[in-house]
């Protein structure tokens, strides 16, 4: 199990304190939220913002590409702490294309997909992704409530892994909390992405310990 908070949620006048706060506590990657303003109705920060991280911290980048055209961009997003970078399957024409494309520059695709889209819609990506991320809010904003069905796409993305003998790893984004995170794990999540509840918490690195205890129940 890994914790990958999103740095969304985070302070940017503080930023690098932020992150090496969370880093002490116990936090395993940072999670990276792109926005564009046309995938998804909010702008958030570019890559010059994540790089201005590199060698603050030890934590590798999750990066989670919600921008329309992301072949264009992903050579920007790619650093030596540059881990995963995911993109959309709603916002990829030629989704193989993509993913190979990242793989080619060392870097491991991940591929997510929104609430209103089924997992059926990665039947053929599935073996060339490491990791697939399972939106449980509708992207673009921190702060918003789980949407439930995404368990249901977690068991289900278990079971065909099982079936196909596969190896990507399931991770879920948006609306986790310390009360809903077992369900997750329980249904076959292995990354948990968390923004609001681990940087709005009145004592951030408390608020990361409870995850990690909960990690190991
Ligand atoms: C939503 C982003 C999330 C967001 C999660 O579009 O992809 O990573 O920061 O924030 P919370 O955990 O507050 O829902
Ligand atoms: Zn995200």
């Amino acid at each position: 199990m890994e914790l990958a908070p999103s740095i969304l949620s985070a302070d940017f006048s503080r930023l690098g304190e932020d992150v090496k706060q969370i880093e002490n506590a116990g936090a395993h990657l940072i999670h990276v939220d792109v926005m564009d303003g046309h995938f998804v109705p909010n702008i958030s920060y570019g890559a010059t913002v994540m790089k201005s991280l590199c060698g603050r911290t030890q934590m590798p980048f999750d990066v989670h590409l919600m921008i329309e055209n992301p072949d264009q961009y992903i050579g920007d997003f790619v650093t030596e702490q540059t881990e995963y970078i995911t993109v959309h399957q709603e916002a990829c024409r030629h989704i193989n294309r993509t993913v190979q494309h990242i793989r080619s520059m060392d870097v491991k695709p991940g591929v997510a997909i929104n609430p209103g889209t089924p997992v059926s819609a990665l039947e053929y990506v599935l073996e060339d992704a490491d990791l697939i991320l399972i939106m449980s809010v509708n992207p673009g904003f921190g702060g918003q409530k789980f949407i439930p069905s995404a368990i249901r796409k977690a068991q289900e993305l278990k079971g065909l892994r099982e079936k196909y003998g596969l190896d990507f790893r399931i991770e879920i984004d948006g609306g986790i909390n310390l009360a809903n995170v077992k369900t997750v794990i329980d249904a076959g999540v292995e990354i948990i992405v968390a923004g609001s509840s681990v940087f709005k918490a009145e004592d951030v690195p408390a608020r990361v310990q409870e995850f990690l205890d909960i990690f190991e129940n």
